[in-house]
């Protein structure tokens, strides 16, 4: 018994003693490991007679465990205290500046077609989509353009090199042939399933997407947006749009103080035709809308002509609608005060971050422009 608890004081005393993490396993494996001291002194109880087991038994047990419980001390006491020193050592500035962050941003373009789009959700508009590569009878035969129209030439339209079938497709140079890919009877299985298939009327649509002309100075690029507006029912006339084109030209520049102006224009595919102007000011280098004696042309519009109804199986007797189309980038350009079109696809990232928009603040159909 003695000789027990003269092994556990200086068995407690080594594991006190111990300077470092390193010697107390040291001590551990000199104790507890498989060939230790306090192991050999449990291996022989095997061979002890059933009177002495029962005293020494539970005797060499708990010595086993006392310095098995100190061990354990000793090691977390170790591990708070390595703790303590790497708290104290690694210490973080929380003062200092964080790196900087690229932040995207939504670019105004896009957040023009996302106020029209929501503006015209709002008075029940549905949205409808066609493809940019076009073909001639979409882009201009079903619209009316007689054969020889001077905007089927060169100058005006990209045309791709003829297919093996000789057929030219070309990039539409405007959002109207989705038009007729809404209205027209048996276009019940367009390319893709995002593309408009031919509906029933009553039809009121707008058609966001972008358009291509051959064509580059301050307020023309060769790519831009256009959103469509069509709208096909019975009694449809010049009232109606004129009422929606004015009430949307007021909610997109928020104020009621918007002058607008009809003048009598050529579409080979509406009948009569317009161009809208707004009621504008030009002084001071900069162009601003609800004041002023100036005007701006920002779309144009008419009655859908009896022959593009026709040509998409509409009886021209029973319905009638009207249609417009108006430039989303110089739209844009206009409410948020950006000099050049050109500006707006040049991809400078300093332009980019004054004139985008944060992503939070899109305005959709479900959330309205507000
Ligand atoms: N498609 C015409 C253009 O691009 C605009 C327009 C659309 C005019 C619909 C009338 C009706 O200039």
């Amino acid at each position: 018994m003695t000789d027990l608890n003269q092994l556990q004081a200086d068995l407690s005393n080594q594991i006190a003693a111990a300077p470092d993490a390193a010697t107390l396993e040291a001590i551990r494996v000199a104790t507890l490991g498989k060939t230790g001291s306090v192991s050999a002194l449990l291996k022989t109880l095997g061979s002890m007679s059933p009177e002495v087991r029962k005293l020494q038994g539970p005797a060499i047990n708990a010595l086993r465990d006392q310095v098995a419980a100190q061990l354990l001390a000793r090691k977390s006491d170790f591990e708070a205290a390595e703790l303590e020193a790497r708290l104290a050592r690694e210490q973080v500035d929380l003062t200092l500046p964080s790196p900087q962050r690229r932040k995207g941003s939504v670019h105004p373009t896009m957040q023009t077609m996302d106020e029209m789009v929501s503006i015209f959700a709002e008075m029940g508009f549905a949205v409808a989509e066609g493809p940019d590569i076009e073909d001639d009878f979409h882009n201009f035969t079903a619209l009316n353009f007689p054969p020889k129209h001077p905007a089927r030439e060169m100058h005006d339209t990209f045309f791709f090199n003829p297919g093996a079938d000789g057929e030219r497709k070309l990039l539409r140079t405007h959002t109207s042939p989705v038009q007729v890919r809404a209205m027209r009877r048996g276009n019940t299985a367009p390319p893709a399933p995002w593309i408009a298939a031919g509906q029933e009327p009553p039809i009121r649509i707008i058609v966001p997407g972008r358009t291509y002309r051959l064509d580059s100075d301050a307020t023309h690029t060769p790519m831009f947006h256009q959103v469509e507006g069509l709208v096909i029912d019975k009694g449809i006339h010049m009232g109606h749009l004129k009422w929606t084109l004015e009430t949307f030209i007021s909610r997109f520049f928020e104020t009621d103080a918007v002058m607008t102006r009809f003048r009598p224009h050529h579409f080979p595919f509406t009948e009569p035709s317009a161009e809208m102007d707004v009621g504008c000011d030009r002084s001071g280098g900069e162009i601003r809308i609800g004041t002023g004696s100036d005007w701006l042309e920002i779309l144009g519009c008419g009655m859908v002509h009896p022959n593009v109804l026709r040509n998409c199986g509409i009886d021209p007797d029973v319905y009638q609608g009207f249609a417009f189309g108006m430039g989303v980038d110089r739209l844009g350009m206009l409410k948020y005060g950006m000099p050049d079109l050109r500006d707006m696809f040049a991809s400078d990232t300093r332009w980019l971050a004054h004139f985008g928009f944060s992503a939070f603040q899109a305005p959709n159909p479900v959330s309205g422009l507000s």
